[in-house]
């Protein structure tokens, strides 16, 4: 028997390759999915066979990650619960799918992840696993009375048990997850919403704002269809792109962000991001979206992005009706191709200009001095049948009094 585990290297998914020998006899083949978190993918080979792993892959999908969950939600403004970027919501499907795609070609017959029974993940990685392998089997040895460990300590107790050497390297620290898109941090003193995240301590994409430097930063970007293409007139890939954006964005205090959030299964949980780059991207698209979008389309894309949101950040990623929104969205970023200018100063992004071929903006009819489209006059009944229900509501209720 085989069984594909998602794997990182660190302690937790370390500890799983011997639990899972040990109590299922199967082989294990680690799989571990790059999508930018920066941490050396060198020495990762030897780690995992040294616990017992059969064999390692490691797969770079930070290109595919960004140009088919980031792009989609840039198109979408998918922003959750009115701060968070999603980035580790994005990437768990990308590392997902590629779990079933190593799994059906292994011959695998189970999933393992280590997520917790507490977290999104864990909802995550599954639905994607149902989504596309229905008869894979998920095992998750945080939820099994089997697993039996609780602390950094009872892992670190099992693999000297069972003689499986491990350099365990930092202390406790915040629980993180990064990724080319952002870096997330939870724990600590964050574990109280009361406290003040210690900036000094926490940041690592990027300074405070009081730390930015002193004189604004101007960039412009140009979009193609809802996609950036281009920083400061450069042509640039997407992963090129999205890290000259993280640096930009992180030297001048950019895209910080710090929430209580719900939770999936229910629980609130207080967590803070870095999200750099993508705070700028996200702002940029918003300002050419406000003048290429026509109104209607522009009001219901606030609709559809909030379902689109809920279900990228519930997981729902493989679904019928994720991929629908992804096809509207698709649809209506057509026209939204131009290029955005922004000062950057201090944790602010400030709109210093936008243009595009397809701006719905016309000067003639928005100025004053009106041209021969639009007539003043025209305004008179206009406004008496837009008003007429309001009058009409009226009247009837002067009737009422004066009976
Ligand atoms: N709360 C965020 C989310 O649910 C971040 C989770 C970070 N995950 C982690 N394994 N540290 O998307
Ligand atoms: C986890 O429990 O695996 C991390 C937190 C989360 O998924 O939200």
């Amino acid at each position: 028997e085989k069984i594909v585990l998602a794997y990182s290297g660190g302690l937790d998914t370390s500890v799983i390759i011997p639990w899972l020998k040990e109590h299922y006899d199967a082989e294990v083949i680690a799989v571990c999915g790059d999508v930018g978190q920066g941490k050396e993918t060198e020495g990762l080979e030897e780690k995992a066979l040294k616990t017992g792993a059969s064999k390692l892959y490691i797969a770079d999908l930070t290109e595919e990650f960004i140009t088919d969950a980031i792009y989609p939600c840039i198109k979408a403004n998918a922003v959750y619960e009115g701060k968070y970027l999603l980035g580790t919501s994005m990437a768990r499907p990308i590392i997902a799918k590629k779990l079933v795609e190593i799994a059906k070609k292994e011959g695998a017959t189970a999933i393992c992840h280590g997520a917790t029974g507490k977290g999104n993940d864990q909802v995550r990685f599954e639905l994607t696993i149902k989504a596309l392998a229905p008869d894979l089997k998920i095992i998750a040895p945080w939820r099994l009375d089997t697993w039996g460990m609780e602390s950094r300590e009872d892992e670190l107790a099992y693999l000297e048990a069972h003689g499986i050497p491990f350099e365990a390297g930092h202390d406790n620290s915040y629980s993180r997850d990064r990724n080319i898109w952002h870096l997330s941090h939870e724990g600590l003193e964050l574990e109280d919403p009361a406290n003040e995240p210690n900036y000094k301590h926490l940041l690592q994409l990027g300074v405070s704002p009081e730390d930015a430097p002193d004189v604004p930063e101007y960039i412009t970007l140009d979009f193609e269809a809802g996609v950036p293409v281009a920083v400061n007139g450069e042509k640039l890939g997407p992963v090129e792109m999205l890290k000259k954006l993280n640096e930009i964005g992180g030297k001048n205090g950019i895209g910080i962000a710090d929430i209580c959030e719900n939770r999936v299964v229910g629980m609130k949980s207080r967590g803070v991001y870095e999200t750099p780059g993508g705070t700028i991207l996200y702002y940029a698209h918003r300002e050419l979206e406000y003048l290429c979008t026509d109104k209607k389309t522009q009001a219901f894309n606030e609709v559809a992005s909030n379902k689109f949101t809920e279900l990228v950040y519930s997981g729902e990623w493989y679904t019928p009706l994720r991929e629908a929104l992804s096809a509207y969205f698709d649809k209506v970023n057509e026209t939204v191709t131009g290029t955005v200018k922004l000062k950057l100063y201090k944790g602010n992004i400030i709109p210093a200009g936008s243009t595009s071929p397809y701006s719905l903006y016309n000067e003639s009819m928005a100025s004053f001095t009106t041209g021969e489209l639009y007539n003043h006059k025209d305004a008179d009944g206009f406004i008496n049948l837009f008003g007429l229900p309001l009058k009409v509501r009226a009247m009837m209720m002067e009737n009422q009094k004066n009976k």
